[in-house]
């Protein structure tokens, strides 16, 4: 039996939606929320709803019963990132002592030098998060998935369409964004197959996109010129504070620019194509399907 975690979030139900559609016996498929409300929508589809947290060793004790293999679906805990690999860490934990037999993880794409980069911490967690899992003695699969291209609305800003221009500091760096949902589809076609053990993949874009790019893309698709502006770290806070943007997002959206900026997530590669057996979503597809007057 299958267990999928993070069922109540948009990855995990899009990996659910897709082992159904495959094929897979909703008899066979177990999901994971630590608040039953949350699992309304798989009411009726016959999969099992099981109740856990991933701060919590003897729920998924329970909720692991009988699983042979799980999707781990990372943590979005927003408190610490340390949290995050101490949650993921539990998780693993839980699953060796209830005997599952296969592990996959959503990880994140890495390439050398991460350790200087804007999301160092972030990336830090996931390694730790592998490293357990390699050495926990339970066969695994890591999926290092590329950043979302749903990530790119947000930091193009909610008015980008009104003002006609994207401020963010990501200067030409750029990133192999990817659509969630076919990360989540690729995630459920490896899970329900077989042949990869103790494997990594890398599930990024075939080609990487600049900021310019974005800002192109949506003056083609609104038909209205869009222009990108990047500007320095400090000017571009300062600005963001007088809208009102809380600190959070302040830091947040810092951290994401810069990494862009360091080329951080620049890896264009070809296994996520192979997978789905086309290609993926491109950053205009993805424009025209949110940004087109319907
Ligand atoms: N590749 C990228 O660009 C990118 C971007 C953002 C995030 N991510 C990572 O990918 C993961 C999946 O993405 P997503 O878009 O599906 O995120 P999401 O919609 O925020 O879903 C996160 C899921 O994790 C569950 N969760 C969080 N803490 C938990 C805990 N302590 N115990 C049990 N479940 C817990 C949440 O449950 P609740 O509904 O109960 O909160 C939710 O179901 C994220 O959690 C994050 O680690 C990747």
């Amino acid at each position: 039996m299958i267990l999928v975690t993070g069922a109540s979030g948009q990855f995990g139900k899009n990996a659910i939606d897709h082992l159904l559609k495959k094929g897979n016996s909703p008899a066979e498929i177990a999901v994971l929320v630590r608040d039953k409300s949350k699992a309304k929508s798989f009411e009726h589809t016959g999969v099992d709803v099981r109740v856990g947290d991933y701060t919590d060793y003897d729920s998924l004790l329970r909720a692991l019963k009988g699983i042979s293999k799980l999707l781990l679906v990372s943590s979005n805990d927003r408190q610490a990132v340390e949290n995050r690999t101490a949650q993921h860490i539990n998780v693993i934990k839980a699953a060796k002592d209830a005997g599952v037999g296969h592990i996959f993880y959503t990880s994140f794409v890495r390439k050398p030098g991460f350790e200087n980069s804007a999301i160092a911490a972030f990336q830090n967690s996931h390694v730790e998060s592998e490293e357990f899992l390699k050495n926990s003695g339970v066969k695994y699969t890591i999926l290092q998935n590329g950043i979302y291209l749903e990530m790119v609305p947000v930091f193009a800003g909610e008015k980008v369409v009104d003002s006609g221009v994207i401020l963010f500091p990501a200067s030409e760096g750029k990133a192999s964004f990817v659509l969630r949902e076919e990360l989540a589809e690729v995630a459920a076609g490896i899970i329900a197959s077989e042949g990869h053990e103790n494997k990594t993949y890398n599930l990024t874009n075939t080609s990487s996109v600049s900021f310019a790019e974005v800002a192109e893309a949506i003056s083609a698709t609104i038909d209205k010129k869009v222009i990108f502006q990047s500007p320095e770290v400090t000017e571009f806070q300062s600005t963001l504070k007088q809208f009102g943007v809380p600190e959070m997002y302040i830091g947040m959206f810092t951290m994401w620019a810069t990494a862009v900026a360091q080329n951080t997530m620049d890896v264009e590669d070809d296994t996520l194509k192979s997978f789905l057996g086309r290609n993926p979503t491109t950053l205009q597809q993805f424009i025209n399907s949110v940004y087109a007057v319907k």
